[in-house]
């Protein structure tokens, strides 16, 4: 089978960063086409520059990065330096990126792109709050009906939230977009905080990263090492949830996670559950499904794929 063609939107993120190494592993599997930009965990300056420095990392300045939204559609941007550190991307210490970013809006390739490609070949891998996605939507809503489908890190339905008690960061930055997406008719492929905080960076796992030596494992330990203060602090967990990776992960070895197709619905409104995911996941509404809505990862068979692919960079 031919490689899939993919888009991955981002706000990188050491666990961002960590879902693009991994995809750019894996040719075999996956085309990446672009890695397109938004604010999110930092500002959109330091996304764009964060996702340089990873394709930098892995030897590939070949790699086109866009910089594209640099605010939610509707509020202001809020950002995640708490887990994230002061760049986005604290851990390793990575040089200033020499490529340069893409001339034109991300927004503006999405929708050239879509049009150009054939119908339905490209899928879109979001793993930052859905604003550069929607506005593309709203823009050019003729493109919608050529995705051939959305995989993306969001939202939660058993862990409720990660940012507020009712919501998890990516849709919470901005629901508008989301509802957008969430209600495009586009085929979602959803990995909420429920399959993430099960695939955790343990000790162990951290070990036997490290242990490739290699300089892109090196700073995969490094990022993931910062990054796994926070939960482990927050939850008491045993490392870092690797949420992002998950979605590369589901598009090389589906057979890694479960769900249940369901509707999942977005609150835009409420000020005490803004961006909650509501998803009907024991099937008690009459509402029409459009979601796989993931509720089990492999977390073993998730880092020995993740190790072994790393080892390849
Ligand atoms: C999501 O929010 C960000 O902080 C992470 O990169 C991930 O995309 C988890 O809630
Ligand atoms: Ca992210």
């Amino acid at each position: 089978m031919s490689p899939r063609k993919i888009i991955i939107d981002t706000d990188p993120g050491q666990d961002d960063a960590v879902a693009i190494l991994l995809a750019l592993a894996s040719p075999e599997e996956i085309d990446l086409l672009s890695i397109t930009c938004v604010a999110g965990n930092v500002p959109l300056e330091l996304t764009a520059r964060n996702a340089r420095m990873v394709c930098e990392l892995a030897g590939r300045t070949d790699v086109k990065v866009f910089a594209g939204c640099d605010r939610p559609m509707g509020r202001d941007l809020v950002t995640a330096e708490h887990v994230h550190g002061k760049t986005g991307l604290d851990g390793p210490t990575l040089p200033d990126p020499q490529m340069p970013l893409q001339d034109g809006h991300a927004v503006e390739f999405l929708v050239e792109t879509l049009r150009q490609e054939p119908a339905r070949s490209v899928t879109l891998v979001p793993i930052g709050p859905l604003t550069n996605i929607a506005t593309a939507f709203r823009k050019a809503p003729e493109v919608i009906e050529r995705v051939q489908e959305i995989v993306l890190m969001g939202g939660a339905y058993f862990q409720v939230g990660n940012v507020t008690p009712a919501a998890e960061f990516n849709i919470y930055v901005d629901p508008q977009a989301a509802d957008i997406v969430f209600s495009s008719g586009v085929p979602l492929t959803v990995m909420p905080l429920d399959v993430t905080h099960q695939v955790l960076v343990t000790g162990p796992r951290n070990g036997a990263i490290r242990a490739i030596g290699t300089p892109v494992a090196k700073a995969v330990a490094e990022m993931t090492a910062f990054f796994e203060r926070y939960d482990r602090e927050k939850y008491g967990s045993d490392g870092a949830p690797l949420h992002d990776p998950c979605t590369i992960a589901y598009l090389i070895q589906p057979d890694l996670f479960s769900g249940r197709y369901v509707n999942v619905e977005i609150e835009t409104t409420s000020e005490l559950t803004l961006g909650m995911t509501v998803a009907d996941w024991w099937g008690v509404s009459d509402r029409a499904p459009n979601a796989t809505f993931m509720g089990s990862a492999d977390a073993d068979g998730f880092f020995s794929l993740l190790t072994e692919r790393l080892s390849r960079l």
